[in-house]
């Protein structure tokens, strides 16, 4: 019921949060990186806020289920989805960023039932915004009603895109050469270092279109997937076919760019999509 997900995206805010808070005081001081991989990074304050995050939601929620980035990485083996209460949890999307005190960090939460994200908290504690959504109930900023761009032209659109974590050099070739066709194609293109703002963004109207392939896992994309939509934007799998939550694939647009973005990627080779946790 509604009572029942305005409870839960209290909850949602309350560990958003309380990780925020933890993030925001950590930003500034030296940290210790552990390499997951060439360029794929973990801290001590990514493990705490995650174990902080499990702990406020398990405490409420005990019979949900949770799929965590560290938890993941520590298990070593790829989460399945089932139909049941599922939360998916980024303790802090844009990692590197964090490392290096580039302020574009956030705490990514969302509760997924049915296959389908219904709620989904996204908090960047750095410019203390706040983006929230209730399945039909719209996105928000901060409280306030956000709505996607009306932008209807490719060539005019702001979009962004991510380099990912994977260096081999055949994936990083058709990463980067997807890069330059979508380049060329919009007005511009952005790599900000966070998947989850990234579709913030779009879901705000400050980008027009977003695409990532091969992010590291669900809980990069399950609460900004939930905020486009309620923002009136479209959701799909880059090639233009459905999106996949479990995927590791997303192309997030304005109401108006989704089939010519698709387009425009779908003529592009794929490359190999690197091995999952
Ligand atoms: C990463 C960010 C980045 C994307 C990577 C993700 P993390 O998440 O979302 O934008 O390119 O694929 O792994 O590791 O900072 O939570």
């Amino acid at each position: 019921s509604s009572a029942d997900l305005d409870h839960i995206t209290a909850a949602a805010v309350v560990a958003a949060e309380k990780a925020g808070a933890v993030i925001k005081k950590a930003f500034h001081l030296p940290k210790s990186v552990i390499h997951k991989g060439k360029v794929d990074l973990v801290t001590e304050t990514d493990k705490e806020c995650e174990a902080l995050i499990f702990g406020l939601l398990k405490e409420q929620y005990p019979d949900h289920k949770y799929i965590g980035e560290e938890d993941t990485a520590a298990q070593g083996s790829a989460p399945q989805l089932t139909s049941a209460p599922t939360w998916m949890i980024d303790p802090i999307d844009g990692t590197t960023n964090f490392v290096h005190r580039f302020p574009f960090v956030c705490v990514s939460i969302a509760l997924v039932a049915n296959f389908q994200p219904v709620v989904a908290v996204v908090f960047n504690p750095i410019m203390e915004e706040l983006f929230t959504a209730q399945r039909g109930q719209g996105a928000k900023l901060n409280g306030q009603p956000i709505r996607v761009s009306d932008c209807n032209d490719l060539s005019s659109a702001l979009t962004a895109t991510e380099l990912g974590t994977a260096r081999d050099s055949k994936t990083f070739a058709a990463v980067t050469h997807r890069l330059a066709v979508a380049a060329e194609a919009t007005q511009s293109i952005r790599c900000l270092g966070s998947c989850a703002l990234d579709m913030c963004c779009v879901a705000c109207g400050r980008l027009d279109a977003m695409y990532e392939v091969g992010f590291g896992g669900c809980w990069d994309c399950a609460a900004g997937a939930l905020i486009v939509e309620e923002a009136g934007g479209q959701l799909l799998d880059p090639s233009g076919a459905p999106f996949e939550l479990m995927s590791r694939r997303v192309l997030a647009t304005n109401a108006h760019l989704g089939a010519a973005a698709a387009q425009v990627l779908a003529a592009c080779p794929e490359g190999p999509l690197e091995p999952g946790p």
